[in-house]
């Protein structure tokens, strides 16, 4: 397997593969679970997740690394394999979420700040040994009124900045996660407001990178796209986010990070699949653009397995979709035809 933090990197963004964020707090997981009915008991979880994680085909040909959460990290399959070898069967890199989830940002209504820089050192030794090679820590910037302040966007680009050093002194790759987001509330901006903080939000980020001393061969950007909020009543066509997105990240973004990984963020499957195939046809760009997908890679999968071993072939083909969809729009080769074939 690859071992330098640029190998690593570039395996993560190889041609045609993208990386699935299975990494959900069991908090979160509860949460979809609930929906579904499904029970969130820690044999569940591991179950659904063994599930995706023998997809063999899929896995194989569209899945370049995983993102686990701390129980999984340390989960085995039904038959005593640890869920991290079934990942490394399947040709993928095995990687772990770190941070601490968002706390308020004092005297910033609205605003939050990612947590836990506080031993992180020494939790990423043991997740070394346990087998993840990078890792993964999310920013959150919401748009409002009179937000994001400069205080959200620098004490989360210093937090990313500082996370992202130590995982590189340790040997794993940093996902470096700002998310501007689309489904929070208030969310009525529209995509030039999307834009535009997206834009300053980056700049931030890039420039606290490289104070810390961060290599940005051996890191792997996952941002949202540009997109207008969910409740805006104008939404842009998948043409103009690609073209904005493009945009954004060719004024922002140096040539010398691999590869930018995208996050869902709560757009539909079919559309996070769309936008990305439409970015990458427009062509002769300086890094990888694939997915890192949550929601839009997942959601079918765990509508179809519905907590029930029985529905574990349907979940594996729903995923398996899913996959080569965003496969194909890794390579701007997605076509709308190819959703109803299916
Ligand atoms: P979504 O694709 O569901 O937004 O999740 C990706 C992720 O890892 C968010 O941190």
């Amino acid at each position: 397997m690859a071992e330098t933090l640029e190998d690593i990197a570039r395996q993560m963004v190889a041609p045609g593969k993208g990386i699935l964020a299975a990494d959900e707090s069991t908090a979160t997981i509860t949460k979809r679970f609930d929906k579904l009915g499904i029970a969130s008991t820690e044999d569940n979880r591991r179950d659904y997740r063994e599930m995706l994680f023998r997809a063999g085909d899929a896995m194989k040909s569209a899945i370049s690394g995983v993102i686990l959460y701390d129980e999984t990290i340390r989960q085995k399959g039904k038959d005593g394999t640890p869920l991290v070898d079934i990942i490394k069967a399947a040709g993928a890199v095995p990687g772990i979420k770190v941070d601490k989830g968002t706390k308020a940002l004092p005297f910033s209504p609205g605003e939050s700040i990612t947590e836990g820089l506080d031993g992180l050192r020494e939790r990423l030794k043991d997740y070394y040994v346990l087998g993840a090679r990078f890792a993964k820590w999310r920013a959150v910037i919401a748009i409002g009124a009179g937000i994001p302040s400069d205080n959200c966007i620098h004490a989360n680009a210093n937090a990313l900045a500082r996370y992202a050093a130590l995982c590189q002194e340790q040997g794993i790759v940093p996902i470096v996660e700002p998310e501007v987001l689309m489904d929070g509330d208030p969310a009525t901006h529209d995509i030039d407001t999307c834009a535009a903080v997206t834009e300053r939000t980056l700049k931030e980020v890039f420039a606290e990178l490289k104070i810390a001393k961060v290599r940005l061969e051996g890191m792997v950007l996952k941002p949202n796209m540009v997109i207008a909020g969910q409740k805006c009543a104008r939404q842009a066509s998948a043409q103009e986010v690609a073209e904005k997105t493009v945009k954004v990240l060719k004024a922002v973004v140096p040539a010398a990070v691999p590869g930018i990984a995208f996050l869902s963020g709560g757009q539909s499957d079919r559309q996070a699949t769309e936008n990305l195939s439409l970015m990458n046809a427009i062509g002769g760009l300086p890094w990888k653009l694939t997915f890192s997908y949550g929601r839009a890679l997942q959601a079918a999968a765990m509508n179809a397995w519905a907590g029930k071993a029985g529905n574990v072939a349907a979940g594996q083909k729903a995923f398996a979709h899913r996959a080569a969809m965003n496969s194909l729009a890794a390579g701007g080769k997605w076509k709308a035809d190819l959703e109803k074939a299916a």
